[in-house]
Parts: C-alpha cells; sequence; structure tokens
C-alpha cells in the first residue's frame, strides 16, 4: 500500500500540520506531585515526536487540583507550571510537531466520592458511575462559572507555555458531556432542557478560551458522536450539537464513541476490530465543514483508507504510538514490516494506570513511559547468548540482546516461534497478536538472530557450555486436573483446540474452565466457526482474571455469538455424551457435547529452568511464564530485562 497520503500537510484553522497523523490524548499519569510536567513526561512525548508524528495532543491536563483527584495528572491552576510546559511544548515543536494542549473540567459523575462519602459533581443530581448509591450534586450557577473562568485561566497558562492549539476535553461521558447530553441533564434552569441550553456550558467554555488565546489559536473539541448505549446520545442528535459548536468558532472536531456505559469504546479492546469509531465520520462530515479528526483501533491500512474516503482530514493514533513511536517514519521510508504493532489488549497503558495508580508503560514496548531509564547501549564485550524458547519472553530477550550487540541463537521445541502467543493468535479478533509474532519474526531475522526450531535443550545438552550466557524462557504448560474421562478422545486442552480446529468435531462444543482463554476460545468457536458453545465455570463468574473494560467488550461478544454460560458449576465427569456437571447444591446434570474443551489453567514449565540455574548458576536467568505464569505483557518484559542487561 502506498502511505504517502498520510504525508501531506492539513491546516487546522491557520495552524499549518505537517501530516495527517495525529497522537490522540493519552493521560500517563508522570506528572510531578504538584502537576507539573515530569521529565518522564517531556521525555515520553518527545520520543514520540522525533517518530515523525504530525501533531501530539498532551493527555487530559486539569483546570485544578480537586478536579485531576489525586494530582496523578496535569494540572494548569497557577503560574509555577508554565516553564516546565514550555520545555514540553519545545520538545515536541523541535521535531516539527504540533503541540496541543488538551483541558479538562474532569469527569463529573465517573470521578470517584471523596474519602467523606462527598459525591462528585455533575449537571443535575445523577447516580454516581462508581457508586450508584451517591447522587452527584448538581452544579450551582456559581460552579459553572468557576468552570468557565477556569478554562480562561488554563488556556492562558497553555499559550504562555507555548502550546500550538487546545483541546476541549468534551467526550466519554465527562463532565461537560454530562451538561450536552439528555441523559445526564435534568436540570430545568438556562444549561438545561432544549438542546440550546445543553450547549451552553461548552459555547460559554469556548468563548472564554478564545478571550484568553486570542483569534488565531485554534480550538479542537473532543466530543463522542455516539454514546452507543440505550439512552445515550445519538448520531443524530449529536449533528445539531456539533452545528453549535462549529457556529461558535471551534476549528476542528475529535469525534469519536462511547461513555462510561460503553467503556470498550473509549480504550476499545481488540473485540471491537479495525477502526472502530470510523462510522461517525460521515455524518459529521455531511453537517459541518471544519476539519474532522477520529481515532479508535486504526492500522496504517485503515489511516490511508480514511483520508482517502475524504470523511475525515486527520487519523489519530494513541496506543499505536504507545507500542511503537517511530510508526510514522517507518511508514515515511517504507519499513511498514518494522512496526511494532500495539495488541490492543490495555494490560500496560490504561490498566496500569486504573488498576495499579502507577504510570503508563506498554505490554509490547516496556521502554514507554521509561525513556529515559530503559536505554540500550551496544555493549563493548558482545557474548554468546542462547534463550531457550521463543514465546514472549523468550523472542523479546534473544531481540533486545542482540540490539545491545550480542550474538544470540533462539532455540524452542516447537516448528514455529510464538509459544503462546502464536497459540492465543488464531482467532481473527486476535490478528494484531498473529501481527506480533510476524513483527518478532521479523526483527530477528534483520537483528541475525540465528532461530532453531523444532529442537529441545536439555540441561544436559553440551551446547550449553559453549555460551556466555543462558536465558531460559521455556513458558507454560496446560494444567489437566484429575477428572474422570478427560483423556477421553472427545476432549482436547485448549491449546490443542486452537492449534487444531479440525480436532472439533461435531456441532456441540462444551469449555470446561471460564477463564480469559476459556471465553477467547469460546468466542472464537461460536462466533467464527458456528459451534453451539458453552463455558463451564466453577466460580461464580467468567474471565474474573481480565481487565474489566477487555472484559465488558468480551461478554458482550460471546453474548452477540449465543454462548451459554454456567457459572458456579464444578465438572465431575467426561464421556462420549458430554459433561456432568455439579452445582453448589449438590445436583448434577449433563451437558451434552460433541467435543470438550479444557481450559482448567495453566502452569509454569519450570523443570529445566531449575537444573540449567543448578548447572550454570552464574551465567542463567530464567524470564516470562516458566518464572510465574501471567499475560503477555509481563512475559515480554521479563525478556526485555532478561536481554538489556547481560553485563
Ligand atoms: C492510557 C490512556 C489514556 C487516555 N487518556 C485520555 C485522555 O486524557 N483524554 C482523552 O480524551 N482520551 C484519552 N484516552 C483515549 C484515547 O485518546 C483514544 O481515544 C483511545 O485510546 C482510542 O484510540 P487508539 O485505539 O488509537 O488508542 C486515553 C487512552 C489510553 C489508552
Ligand atoms: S499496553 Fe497493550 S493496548 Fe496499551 S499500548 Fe501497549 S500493546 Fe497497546
Amino acid at each position: 500500500m502506498d502511505y504517502d497520503l498520510l504525508f501531506t500537510p492539513f491546516k487546522i484553522g491557520n495552524m499549518v500540520v505537517k501530516n495527517r497523523l495525529v497522537m490522540a490524548p493519552m493521560g500517563t499519569f508522570t506528572p510531578n506531585s504538584d502537576g507539573t510536567a515530569s521529565k518522564d513526561t517531556i521525555s515520553y512525548y518527545e520520543r514520540r515526536a522525533k517518530g515523525g508524528v504530525g501533531m501530539i495532543i498532551v493527555g487530559a491536563q486539569f483546570l485544578n487540583r480537586e478536579l485531576a483527584q489525586g494530582g496523578l495528572s496535569g494540572i494548569l491552576e497557577e503560574n509555577y507550571v508554565i516553564p516546565p510546559l514550555t520545555e514540553l511544548c519545545e520538545a515536541i515543536q523541535r521535531y516539527g510537531a504540533k503541540a496541543v494542549c488538551q483541558i479538562s473540567p474532569g469527569t463529573g459523575r465517573n470521578s470517584m466520592p471523596g474519602a467523606d462519602g462527598t459525591p462528585p459533581m455533575s449537571a443535575s443530581a445523577i447516580p454516581s458511575y462508581l457508586d450508584p448509591n451517591i447522587l452527584c450534586r448538581p452544579m450551582t450557577l456559581e460552579d459553572i462559572q468557576e468552570v468557565i473562568d477556569g478554562f480562561e485561566r488554563s488556556a492562558m497558562l497553555a499559550k504562555n507555555a507555548g502550546f500550538d492549539a487546545i483541546e476541549i476535553h468534551g467526550h466519554a461521558g465527562y463532565l461537560i458531556d454530562q451538561f450536552m447530553s439528555e441523559v445526564w441533564n435534568k436540570r430545568d434552569d438556562e444549561y438545561g432542557g432544549s438542546p440550546e441550553n445543553r450547549a451552553r456550558l461548552p459555547k460559554e467554555i469556548i468563548r472564554a478560551i478564545r478571550r484568553a488565546v486570542g483569534p488565531d489559536m485554534p480550538i479542537l473539541f473532543r466530543i463522542a458522536l455516539d454514546h452507543a448505549f440505550e439512552g445515550g446520545r445519538t448520531i443524530e442528535e449529536s449533528m445539531a450539537l456539533i452545528k453549535l459548536l462549529e457556529e461558535e468558532g471551534v476549528d476542528a472536531l475529535d469525534i469519536d464513541v462511547g461513555a462510561y456505559e460503553s467503556i470498550d469504546y473509549i480504550f476499545p479492546p481488540t473485540y471491537l476490530g479495525d477502526a472502530c469509531m470510523e462510522y461517525v465520520c460521515e455524518p459529521a462530515r455531511k453537517n459541518v465543514s471544519i476539519p474532522i479528526m477520529n481515532a479508535g483501533n486504526h492500522t496504517p491500512e485503515t489511516a490511508v483508507n480514511l483520508i482517502k474516503s475524504g470523511i475525515a482530514d486527520f487519523v489519530m493514533l494513541g496506543r499505536p504510538l504507545i507500542a511503537d513511536p517511530d510508526l510514522p517514519l517507518k511508514l515515511m521510508e517504507g519499513r511498514r514490516k518494522e512496526i511494532r504493532p500495539c495488541i490492543r489488549c490495555n494490560q500496560d497503558c490504561i490498566g496500569r494506570i486504573m488498576t495499579r495508580l502507577t504510570k503508563l508503560s506498554c505490554a509490547v514496548n516496556p521502554v514507554a513511559g521509561f525513556e529515559d531509564r530503559f536505554t540500550l547501549e551496544k555493549t563493548e564485550k558482545p557474548k554468546k547468548v542462547i534463550v531457550i524458547g521463543a514465546g514472549p519472553a523468550g523472542l523479546e530477550a534473544a531481540r533486545t540482546a542482540a540490539l545491545a550487540g550480542h550474538k544470540v541463537d533462539i532455540y524452542d521445541k516447537e516448528e514455529k516461534v510464538g509459544g503462546q502467543l502464536a497459540v492465543a493468535a488464531t482467532p481473527d479478533f486476535k490478528r494484531p497478536l498473529r501481527e506480533l509474532v510476524d513483527w518478532y519474526e521479523n526483527e530477528l531475522d534483520r537483528l541475525k538472530v540465528k532461530v532453531h526450531n523444532g529442537v529441545e535443550i536439555k540441561a544436559d545438552d553440551k551446547i550449553l557450555e559453549k555460551y556466555d550466557y543462558i536465558i531460559v524462557a521455556t513458558g507454560a504448560e496446560p494444567i489437566i486436573p484429575a477428572i474422570p474421562g478427560i483423556d477421553g478422545p472427545n476432549v482436547l486442552n485448549v491449546i490443542e483446540a486452537h492449534r487444531n480446529k479440525e480436532l472439533i468435531k461435531g456441532d456441540d462444543v462444551v469449555i470446561c474452565g471460564g477463564g480469559l482463554s476459556g471465553c477467547d476460545s469460546a468466542l472464537e468457536l461460536a462466533a467464527e466457526e458456528g459451534k453451539n458453545v458453552t463455558i463451564v465455570e466453577m466460580m461464580d463468574d467468567v474471565a474474573r482474571d481480565d481487565l474489566f473494560i477487555n472484559r465488558f467488550s468480551l461478554l458482550r461478544k460471546l453474548e452477540e455469538a449465543g454462548v451459554k454460560i454456567y457459572t458456579g458449576s464444578k465438572v465431575i465427569k467426561i464421556d462420549e455424551k458430554g459433561v456432568e456437571v455439579e452445582k453448589e447444591d449438590g445436583s448434577t446434570w449433563l451437558i451434552p457435547a460433541d467435543t470438550v474443551v479444557t481450559s482448567l489453567g495453566m502452569k509454569e514449565n519450570r523443570e529445566i529452568a531449575e537444573k540449567i540455574m543448578e548447572k550454570y548458576p552464574k551465567k542463567t536467568r530464567v524470564a516470562g511464564d516458566c518464572v510465574e505464569v501471567g499475560r503477555i505483557g509481563t512475559a515480554i518484559r521479563m525478556g526485555f530485562f532478561a536481554g538489556s542487561t547481560i553485563q
């Protein structure tokens, strides 16, 4: 494909952006505790600008500390934040990219209630998202004025810092959206009731920013055109709103989909597929004439198609630029195959932020968020390194060791590289995983790593003596509990089921075990193979080990695919008729099945690792699932640590 179309300049107001690729706003949770931009923040954005993107929208900066909820995001309240932000702007602008400041008045009903139970504020007394028993505090006219004044002050600080444009954080059912949407705005004053009244707050915010920044600095507005949940704003309703925003002087619209009721659109998992929010562009194009930008699971190919279609002017890339900051440069230089794909797992970007309250990184790019610390220097003492196991940990260890200048051989007993990664990648909805395996293969080839497939290395193999350093990454294997009939001819484990679909006989399939891999397998067999699938899970819920955002998407897809789920149900026997299950009350029944797939967990494949460690303690390191069964990102991280620190 020809990507040149992406590298044509385009204007927003009078601002010329050098190409059509925009980095979507993404909070990093890296600011200093006083809300200023930290060195980590600046280095992270600088690295993305260096990679060639045309414009970077810096993740939400809040009007004040209270709205930022805990100071984990940038705060634009007082003048002391300006100098570090200038450093940030100039680090971006040095590479010819435009720097945009996204400003947020907070998340309203989606924010955490205070420690003392103080309710979040919103347009109206609607239930808080996190605790529906708490009703939000409706904002008074003084509160509203404070927000408007806050925008004026924050925009002035951003302009002084050197930003090229401002973006208003109006999407995702956050505070401004709560005013704009009938489902949340129940006010009977001038800020509620008619569509014009519901648009009053955003219009007053636009006017306040304009007062602060003058006539020339572009103002962008981020808005969800389809809330994608029952009762939320529809595309038709959003059209009137965007016309009002355009009339008020907004210079570009950043349009997407979703609210926390449809949270997978805010952080789209792999289940949503490519370009999952592109469908809102066409109606928007028909109703406004200002530039349109669109984010959500874009690939370089969907980006070209979107621009070619003429329904948008900029393609936004969020997580793809976390995964590979050099994506634009690589496209420009005809190096498409070298782009490391984002696997849409959400685990180490938003997952880290939301579940661990720590800074962003990336499952496939451990350097993200650690740009200054995890630098890879070329070694002056190249070593002969053997990596045993070509799963995610082994592949990453081999890649980084080779990048550091070591001479690397990688061995795997299977005929193909990828380990669990390749196994899990068989469904269509996991295509990014297949791309990741392809990417590793290509990188190892480029870096002249010797790949030896179909060879099993044992601890007493003489070959180990000739290496200076050994990295063992032998992964994990399925747990097969002693259930009567589990070794029957109609039973496969989940790995066999992914690998050899022809072994799945008949229409009725029962999956024993409703963890993430059991659920993914169920979805694949139901949605892609047309099977009649039932999941049996002993615990009270399925996919409990999954990040809640991904799980939300997965459960919706399982329902759409007609997968039946029985929780609180223990598998006690398998035979040729199907699976016998016991409920908590002791009752039993048979679920008929032609094929039974077991997905009852994985256990570390430690044996070889322990033996090699014992034999060569000074030159061995273990990494990945053979240390502790975890996620792909955890394995890649361990592999990166092992491969990048050989001394
Ligand atoms: C870690 C993370 C933080 C985000 N923070 C913001 C934010 O501060 N403001 C915002 O408007 N959207 C935010 N988003 C949403 C992204 O801008 C974008 O819409 C989403 O990631 C989909 O685009 P992508 O598939 O290219 O990543 C965030 C997303 C992620 C993954
Ligand atoms: S953590 Fe996963 S979703 Fe997030 S950027 Fe990295 S690969 Fe993409």
